[in-house]
């Protein structure tokens, strides 16, 4: 479910945004910023002001202010908006502190370290009336637009699976990292699985390991089956220490139904075999003259679709209430490969509730958080505007 947030009218004149955090993705961002007729770069902030400045200079423009306060410095350049792509430990205060500032934030994936963080910033994000988006940019894929309207003729949908295998050495923080697939790559995937079948997760069942050979200190491999919401499975079966034959970084999908099958390696366009005989004409059209919604590629479509939502109030993908859905399912799949069990979504998000009240510092954001209580027990579906966990779910056979 959507919420309402405040507009910007369109006046002809491109937003004005503060990118903050110039790292290796921030550089990316500056590039897309530039890139795009919608927006101007008015300024970039760090705390490491030489990186906010080299990251000027990558966009040709040494002399943008640069600084190490959001509020401040969007204040100081007259932005309208902020772009946080700073390392996920200050996605929570850098967004709240610009949505306090009445300004919207379009912030980059993980929505918060937590998912306690994230029912934070959902509540901070009602309370200032301002947008908050996360950008999941991997759901910016035409050919995964295309992979979902082929599903459309498959009838029901049952059975979902990403295999996802690559050998990347990136020798930084990740091969130190306790949950390096987990964490940092397999919530693209797992946002992905919500996108294709327009469900939530009810539960999972993870495996973590390390191969003999990983070069990674943390376990760099898992499977994970979900159950979600439509009854439907989703099994993520991934590594990043397999060399050889590696999937897409988008993964390799193949999704079930029950009139056919829907096949997409990640890289092209999908196909699809229908058994039908209604759904024979469907896979008789090429998949990629399938007519779908061009969503734009990876950050420059998400960030198309922050400054539209902006303009006309058309909600996005990615809204804060509806992103952290796909947190859970991390931080659900870590619990669960450490325990051993199955991990109920709807618990998760009950024991994370509590510990964001526990937690909050605003007492305003805490009155929000409490008002998503009803007769004293956390209701996802009055905060989340999702029900994301029937009481007993259905067992795995
Ligand atoms: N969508 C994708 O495919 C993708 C790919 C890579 C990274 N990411 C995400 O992008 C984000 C950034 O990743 P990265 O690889 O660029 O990290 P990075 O470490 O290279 O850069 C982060 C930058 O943020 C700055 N920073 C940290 N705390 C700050 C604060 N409180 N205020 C201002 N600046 C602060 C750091 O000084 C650093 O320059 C992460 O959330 C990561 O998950 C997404």
């Amino acid at each position: 479910m959507s919420r309402p947030f405040t507009t910007i009218d369109d006046d002809g004149a491109p937003l004005k945004v503060v990118v903050v955090g110039a790292g290796g993705m921030g550089r990316a961002w500056l590039g897309a910023v530039e890139a795009s007729p919608l927006v101007e770069l008015g300024g970039i902030v760090d705390l490491d002001l030489d990186a906010a400045r080299a990251g000027a200079a990558s966009v040709g423009k040494p002399d943008l202010p640069v600084g190490r306060g959001t509020a401040q410095l969007a204040s100081d350049v007259g932005a309208q908006a902020v772009i946080n792509v700073t390392v996920p430990a200050a996605h929570h205060p850098v967004s709240t502190e610009a949505l306090f500032a009445g300004l919207p934030v379009l912030g980059e994936k993980p929505v918060a370290s937590t998912v306690a963080q994230g029912l934070s910033l959902a509540a901070a994000a009602e309370l200032t009336g301002q947008l908050f988006m996360v950008s999941q940019s991997r759901r910016y894929n035409r050919d995964l637009f295309a992979a979902k309207a082929l599903a459309g003729g498959l009838g029901r949908l049952g059975i979902l699976s990403a295999d996802f295998f690559k050998a990347p050495h990136f020798g930084g923080f990740r091969d130190q990292m306790d949950h390096p697939l987990l964490l940092d790559m397999a919530i693209h995937q797992f946002d992905m699985a919500r996108f294709l079948l327009e469900a939530d997760p009810v539960s999972v069942f993870c495996e973590e390991y390390n191969p003999a050979w990983s070069w990674y200190r943390g376990d760099a491999a898992a499977v994970a089956s979900f159950e979600m919401s439509g009854g439907e499975r989703f099994v993520f079966n991934g590594s990043w220490c397999s060399p050889g034959q590696e999937t897409s970084w988008n993964a390799a999908w193949r999704l079930g139904g029950e009139y056919g099958t829907v096949l997409w390696d990640g890289d092209n366009p999908p196909t699809a075999s229908l058994a039908s005989a209604d759904a024979a004409a469907l896979a008789a059209v090429p998949a990629d003259a399938v007519v779908v919604k061009d969503p734009g590629s990876e950050v420059h479509g998400s960030l198309r679709e922050f400054v539209t939502a902006l303009r006309t109030g058309t909600p996005p993908m990615g809204q804060v209430h509806d992103n952290i859905l796909s947190l859970a399912m991390v931080e659900a799949a870590i619990e669960s490969a450490a325990t051993g069990r199955r991990v109920l979504i709807g618990a998760l998000l009950e024991r994370s509730y509590r510990e964001a009240v526990r937690d909050e510092k605003r007492p305003d954001v805490a009155a929000v958080l409490n008002s998503w209580s009803i007769d004293g027990s956390f209701s996802a579906g009055a905060a989340l505007g999702t029900a994301p966990a029937p009481a007993v779910p259905s067992p795995i056979s």
